[in-house]
C-alpha cells in the first residue's frame, strides 16, 4: 500500500552504519539518515579522531573506530552492531581513498591500497556480515562508486578500476542478496565538493566540475539523498543499480 504523506521518519528502528563517516560525503549520509529516523553507527579510520566522534555527536549515532580493510573488520563490525542494536539493516560503503599517479609511476602500493579500500573491503564486508546473519532481511546494501568507474579519468586507473569494480560486484550480488530478501545498490557521484576533491590539483578540478551540467561541483547532500531512497522502503523492489549523482551528466 502506499506510504502515508506525514510518514517523514522512513528509516526508524533501523540500525544503518556508514564506513568513513567522519567527513564529506559519509558525514552528510550519516546526518540524513538519522534525520530519517534510523540508529547510525559512524564508523571510520583510529586515525580520523575527533571528527568521527563530532560526526557522531552531530547525528546522535555511535563511533566505532574500523580500518574496512582490516581482515577482520566484517567481524568487529558484526559484534559491535549486535551487541548493541541487535543487527544492522544498512550498510553503506562509503570508505574511499585515492592514490592518483599517471599510468607510468602507477606503482603496486598505489593500486594495491585503492584496490583494497574501494572495492576488495566492502565486498569483504558484505558477504562477511550476510554470512553472519547480521545484515537483516529486508536489509541495504548501498556502495559508492563513481563516474570515474564508468567514464575513466587520467590518471586514476587505480581509482577508476575500484570502482567500475564496484559496479560489477554489484551486479553480481544483487542476486545472490536477492534469496535474502537484501538490496544492493550503487551511486555513481560526479564531481562533488568534499576534502577529496579539494587535494585535486586547480586545472583538473575545474575540468571535473565541467562534466557536470550543472557547470559547479555537487553537493554531499545530493549524494546523501539518493542513498536514503536506497535505504528507505520506497525502493523495496529496486536493486542492482547504479545511479549517477552528477546533474544532467555530460558522461
Ligand atoms: P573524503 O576523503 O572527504 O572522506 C572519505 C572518508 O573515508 C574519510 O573520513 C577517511 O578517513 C575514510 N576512510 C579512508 N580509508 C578508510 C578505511 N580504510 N577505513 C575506514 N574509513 C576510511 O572523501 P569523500 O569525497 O567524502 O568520498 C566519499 C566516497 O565517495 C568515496 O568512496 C569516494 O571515492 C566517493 N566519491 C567521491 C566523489 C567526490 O567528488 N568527492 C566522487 C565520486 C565518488
Amino acid at each position: 500500500s502506499v506510504a502515508p504523506a506525514s510518514w517523514d521518519k522512513p528509516l526508524a528502528g533501523k540500525v544503518a552504519v556508514v564506513t568513513g563517516a567522519a567527513r564529506g560525503i559519509g558525514a552528510t549520509i550519516a546526518e540524513v539518515f538519522a534525520r530519517d529516523g534510523a540508529t547510525v553507527i559512524v564508523a571510520d579510520i583510529p586515525a580520523a579522531g575527533e571528527a568521527l566522534s563530532e560526526t557522531a555527536n552531530k547525528v546522535g549515532g555511535t563511533a566505532l573506530a574500523l580500518d574496512v580493510t582490516a581482515p577482520d573488520a566484517a567481524e568487529r563490525l558484526a559484534e559491535f552492531a549486535t551487541e548493541r542494536f541487535g543487527g544492522i539493516d544498512i550498510v553503506v560503503h562509503n570508505a574511499g581513498i585515492t592514490r592518483d599517479k599517471l599510468l607510468a609511476n602507477m606503482d603496486e602500493g598505489r593500486w594495491n591500497s585503492v584496490i583494497n579500500v574501494n572495492l576488495a573491503a566492502p565486498h569483504r564486508i558484505t558477504t562477511g556480515l550476510v554470512a553472519k546473519g547480521v545484515l537483516k532481511e529486508g536489509g541495504r546494501v548501498i556502495d559508492v562508486s563513481s563516474i570515474a568507474g564508468i567514464a575513466g579519468n587520467r590518471g586514476q586507473t587505480n581509482y577508476g578500476a575500484s570502482k567500475a569494480g564496484v559496479i560489477g560486484m554489484v551486479d553480481a550480488e544483487a542476486p545472490l542478496l536477492s534469496e535474502k530478501g537484501i538490496t544492493i545498490n550503487a551511486v555513481a557521484p560526479g564531481f562533488i565538493e568534499t576534502a577529496m576533491t579539494a587535494a585535486i590539483p586547480l586545472g583538473t578540478r575545474e575540468a571535473g566540475r565541467l562534466m557536470s551540467s550543472l557547470l559547479q561541483g555537487g553537493q554531499t547532500v545530493d549524494v546523501a539523498e539518493t542513498i536514503a531512497y536506497f535505504a528507505s522502503p520506497a525502493s523495496n523492489a529496486v536493486s542492482g543499480n547504479v545511479v549517477r549523482v552528477c546533474g544532467q551528466s555530460l558522461i
